[in-house]
């Protein structure tokens, strides 16, 4: 494992921290898979759906999203194992027995292609971008798309930059922002969140995402609902 993934890794395998994110909404969870499950329910799925969930976490939000999905087959994939276990949980709530695999989302596209394993939906929330470059998440977009069905959809929840903002004015101005509204965080836990975020997340704007997904090959690109700095996109 790369010692960024590994970082990562960490970061995450103390779930109790992002779980606290969830359980408030600090990252609008809430709205943002109420209007994933707006775009999923315009879709004509196959009697047996496969989705793929990259860089799944707890699936807490994942779970909700498949429940009403009849005869849905999940597969999960996180770095995390403490998070994997968390998510077998949270969808066996919901009766959904998932196919769970801890890995590095890149790589596992990769045997997914080999293998020539083929999704009906690919989804990921607040993962890729943790991918540093622009041209990183158009190449793990290409693989994206080669993992789909002819009619599959691919849709994606993440944090963006506003029009001709920079990653440093994002860290200056919209994530001190951000930080204020922890409210419920101690000291230790801003400041654990804070390295994280600062060593690690690597936002885009809306437009260079659209044309990375272009560039990778999807035509039917949109971004259906955005709230302050986290956009949603399809794409197929
Ligand atoms: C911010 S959490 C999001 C979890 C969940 N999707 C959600 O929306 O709450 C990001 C997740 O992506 C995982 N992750 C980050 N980079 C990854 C990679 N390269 N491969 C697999 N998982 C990754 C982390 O371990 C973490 O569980």
């Amino acid at each position: 494992m790369s010692s960024q993934n590994s970082e990562i890794k960490e970061f995450f395998d103390s779930w109790s921290v992002y779980q606290k994110f969830i359980e408030y909404n600090y990252m609008h969870h809430q709205e943002l898979f109420s209007a994933t499950a707006i775009e999923l329910a315009k879709k004509n799925l196959p009697a047996k759906p496969r989705f793929l969930d990259l860089g799944c976490g707890d699936a807490y939000f994942a779970a909700k999203l498949c429940e009403p999905i009849k005869n849905i087959q999940y597969t999960g994939v996180d770095l995390s194992e403490v998070a994997l276990d968390y998510a077998r949980e949270n969808l066996n709530k919901v009766s959904i027995i998932p196919e769970l695999i801890a890995g590095d989302i890149s790589s596992i596209l990769d045997n997914f292609i080999a293998n020539k394993e083929r999704f009906d939906i690919i989804f990921s929330s607040f993962c890729i971008h943790h991918f540093q470059s622009l041209e990183d998440k158009k190449q793990l977009f290409e693989k994206i798309k080669q993992c789909l069905n002819q009619n599959g959809i691919f849709i994606q929840i993440d944090i963006s930059l506003a029009a001709g903002q920079t990653r440093e004015q994002y860290m200056s101005q919209t994530m001190l922002d951000f930080y204020s509204g922890l409210a419920a965080f101690s000291e230790a836990e801003l400041s654990f969140t804070r390295d994280h975020i600062e060593k690690f997340d690597y936002p885009e704007g809306i437009e260079k995402m659209k044309n990375a997904l272009a560039g990778a090959g999807f035509n039917e690109i949109d971004t259906p609902y955005q709230i302050k700095h986290y956009a949603l996109f399809t794409a197929s």
